[in-house]
């Protein structure tokens, strides 16, 4: 009786730990289907999602003094995701999250050519990436799972591939679940492309942000930010962020690498060990004492001080313009199609794509 007492105990526990989730209608895009808006609230966080490049577009949390403010950016109606296709705000970037040199790669001896959207480059999956998708949707316990099925020659990857992100929210901790099988061999990198800033979206920049990146190498790039297959280590450079550092502090200094990318625009080699959780990264507020901690199964975080903001966008706070959003991207490093001794994207029939990826939302007085 008492063991029993004991199970349900944890059982209203277990039940009372996941945030609430409510859905709504949120518009149409042009080709006439609806878009489905998730609310997943929690006593400490409030997030929505949504089935329109199953992106983020808002993360409300407390500051030090408890007052809530949304901490990425976004537009506070579907018309704003439709019209902006350059930021990428909130997105699952697909199939392929960041570049893929020349939009080219090969597979067992066949080359592939991508849709190239940048320059020569194929960014974040081509012309029509999974951003411009109108996913499927479906309630999981605290949260939602979204579903894309890409057909095989989509944007010119091979095989069909079916991707699973599953957004849970349970007290100050948001959980990104990716998967994704195919049927035929074909490369796979997801990421969620959400821009954040710590003091409230469109309150200025977030260059006196401290950031920590648990990493001692990057991946530097050439002209065209595609890594030289370089592993660099960061020690005694503006990119060596294993002590928590100020963003702005050395962004304009005189750094090759700073100059190609116009800031940072890089992938860290992550210390931990791919496949588990490690840590990824640590952005600390002192204006609003807020906190976020990133974890990954991932073994790179592409962290990026929104450097092509140019204030053509804007949302219901202000302007989003030069830096005033940084991105924390966890993935495989860009253009690993390219590079073998980078860990493998590759995916067969059969096997299972399966990444995590953390952000927990805290406070520091
Ligand atoms: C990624 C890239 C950046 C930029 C943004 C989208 O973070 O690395 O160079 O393309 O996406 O604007």
């Amino acid at each position: 009786m008492k063991m029993l007492g004991v199970i349900l105990l944890m059982m209203t526990t277990a039940a009372a730990a996941h945030a609430a989730v409510t859905l709504a209608d949120w518009g149409k895009l042009p080709d006439g289907s609806t878009v489905t808006i998730y609310t997943l609230k929690s006593p400490k966080v409030e997030v929505r999602v949504m089935t329109f490049g199953a992106r983020v577009v808002s993360i409300k949390t407390p500051d030090k003094n408890g007052k809530m403010a949304d901490v990425v950016l976004g537009y506070d109606n579907l018309q704003g995701y439709i019209k902006d296709n350059k930021t990428y705000f909130g997105v699952v970037p697909g199939r392929y999250a960041n570049r893929v040199a020349n939009g080219k790669f090969s597979l067992d001896g066949k080359e592939y050519q991508l849709s190239v959207n940048e320059g020569t480059n194929t960014l974040h999956g081509g012309k029509e990436g999974f951003d411009r998708r109108n996913w499927k949707d479906k309630e999981v316990p605290g949260g939602v799972e979204f579903t894309l099925v890409s057909p095989d020659a989509d944007q010119g990857f091979p095989g069909t591939l079916t991707a699973h992100v599953r957004y849970t929210l349970q007290g100050d901790r948001i959980a990104i679940h990716y998967s994704a099988t195919t049927d035929k061999p074909t490369v796979v990198n997801l990421t969620n492309h959400a821009y954040f800033n710590l003091s409230g979206a469109g309150s200025g920049t977030i260059l006196d942000e401290k950031l920590t990146i648990y990493s001692d190498k990057m991946t530097p790039v050439d002209s065209k930010l595609i890594p030289t297959g370089e592993l660099k280590p960061v020690a005694g450079t503006p990119f060596d962020f294993t002590k928590p550092e100020t963003i702005g502090a050395r962004i304009n200094g005189d750094d090759e690498q700073l100059k190609l990318g116009r800031g940072y625009d890089h992938n860290w080699v992550l210390n931990g060990k791919m496949g588990t959780l490690h840590p990824a990264a640590r952005v600390y507020d002192p204006a609003s004492g807020r906190v976020l901690t990133e974890e990954t199964t991932e073994p790179g975080v592409q962290f990026y001080t929104g450097n092509f903001l140019d204030g053509s966008f804007s949302g219901p706070n202000g302007k989003y313009d030069f830096r005033t959003g940084l991105c924390l991207e966890t993935q495989h490093y860009p253009d690993s199609p390219n590079h073998p001794t980078f860990p493998s994207t590759e995916l067969k029939p059969g096997q299972t794509y399966s990444s995590e990826t953390t952000w927990t939302f805290t406070v520091e007085k």
